[in-house]
């Protein structure tokens, strides 16, 4: 497996597979108006990491400083945030999504972000398990809703659970 920045003509095919695996993950519907955000992967380019497997994309990451720019949400100073981290349907349980999660530790830590904060909605069981499996814990009082295109008031029917881990410790591995 490799993993490396997306290349510029990359961003359809990897908007594609985020959709494709937030749907089997049975936490996004087709329809749903988030889909489009999800899709829009040029905008977050710079940020964008994508695993190969025979040259063929398995997995994405996006790798969010707290720069402004970045599709952060959660992060703060000395925090980075990952996001979309999605893998092709058919790839699952062979390591790829702790692949993408551990080279974004890494990367964070060379930066030198003491924590990593990151996001799931709280229907997604499969990938909070998965986050605490890697190390992760809730961060309950940054919990936070999203709001709907044209309202600014959160929509607190979607409950996005926040999580974190030190990466201090890592240094000292
Ligand atoms: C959640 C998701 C990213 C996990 O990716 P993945 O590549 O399947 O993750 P991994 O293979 O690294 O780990 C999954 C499980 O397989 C196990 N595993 C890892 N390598 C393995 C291997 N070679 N053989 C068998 N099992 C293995 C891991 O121990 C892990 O088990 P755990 O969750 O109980 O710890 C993926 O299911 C996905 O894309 N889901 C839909 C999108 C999504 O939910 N994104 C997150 C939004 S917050």
């Amino acid at each position: 497996m490799i993993i490396r920045p997306i290349a510029p003509e990359e961003v359809g095919a990897v908007g594609e597979l985020v959709v494709a695996a937030y749907v089997a993950g049975e936490h996004l519907s087709e329809g749903d108006a988030y889909a489009a955000t999800l899709r829009e992967v040029g905008p977050r380019m710079n940020y964008t990491l994508v695993a190969t497997i025979d040259g063929e994309i398995v997995g994405t990451i996006c790798l969010c400083p707290p720069d402004g720019q970045s599709p952060a949400v959660l992060a703060g100073p000395d925090e980075y945030e990952f996001r979309f981290l999605a893998i092709a349907p058919g790839a699952w349980g062979n390591g790829i999504g702790g692949a993408l999660v551990a080279q974004s530790e890494t990367q964070a830590t060379a930066f030198g972000a003491q924590r990593m904060v990151i996001s799931a909605i709280d229907l997604n069981e499969r990938a909070i398990n998965f986050y605490e499996n890697l190390g992760y814990t809730r961060l309950p009082e940054r919990d936070w809703s999203p709001t709907r295109a044209g309202n600014d008031t959160p929509d607190t029917s979607i409950r996005i659970l926040a999580m974190y881990k030190e990466l201090d410790l890592l240094s000292t591995l």
